[in-house]
């Protein structure tokens, strides 16, 4: 597993302003789509497949590179509050399609359950995957999502996943299934509190963005 956390001061601010107990929900709802936008830029450096070709400028022919339009891009956000990155990854993944998956932890038990999972029955082998989750915790919640991408064909070594904030519990889990996985954080935390929330974390987001 490759975790990297992107020393960029945009994310930086948009991460304490989402840490921040005082934001209300309209400026957190800002903050999670800039650092889906932010976090996705530095994520899709190396994934975003290109083709080399040739264009003709008003003065002469020269060496072009497009984004190649065959390989199948897919977002999938982790509902709830997967959805607050997601608008700002679609803003750079215009073509890219989204398959919701609707991931929730019990409260007592942390465990996480599937309550909707919209991913059609067999991927595309090709397919390259962005998750985006702000909060990895314990990990139960992705590695479900993982488990449900790889039985239908997704290759976890074209797959990349944004967080705001990541566990550490959370990062040896997937580690120690998928070793050539890639995430991008805003952040790698201490670890969790005994009800499992990230501390310092940035309290419930789901919660946070749809009051
Ligand atoms: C939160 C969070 C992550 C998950 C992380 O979701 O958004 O998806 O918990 O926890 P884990 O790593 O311990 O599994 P929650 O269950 O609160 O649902 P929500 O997004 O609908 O609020």
């Amino acid at each position: 597993l490759r975790v990297y956390v992107p020393p960029h001061p945009l994310i930086k601010h948009w991460l304490a302003v989402a840490r921040d107990a005082a934001t209300p929900s309209v400026l957190f709802k800002s903050a999670m789509k800039e650092l889906g936008r932010w976090l996705t830029y530095e994520a899709i450096r190396d994934w975003l497949p290109t083709i080399e070709t040739t264009v003709q400028t008003p003065l002469a022919e020269c060496p072009a590179t497009f984004i190649n339009p065959e390989v199948p891009l897919v977002v999938v956000p982790i509902l709830r509050a997967g959805l607050g990155l997601l608008e700002g990854a679609q803003t750079l993944l215009p073509l890219a399609s989204t398959y919701h998956i609707g991931l929730v932890r019990n409260e007592e038990t942390l465990e996480a359950s599937c309550y909707l999972n919209k991913m059609p029955e067999q991927f595309n082998p090709q397919t390259r995957v962005l998750i985006t989750d702000p909060m990895l915790a314990t990990g139960g919640t992705i590695m479900m999502a993982m488990a449900e991408l790889t039985k239908r064909g997704i290759d976890p070594a074209l797959t990349r996943i944004i967080s705001v904030v990541a566990a550490p519990p959370a990062l040896q889990k997937l580690s120690s299934a998928y070793p050539g996985l890639i995430v991008y954080t805003a952040m790698i935390d201490e670890g969790l509190n005994s009800q499992g929330y990230i501390v310092p974390g940035l309290g419930d987001a789901g919660d946070r963005t749809f009051g």
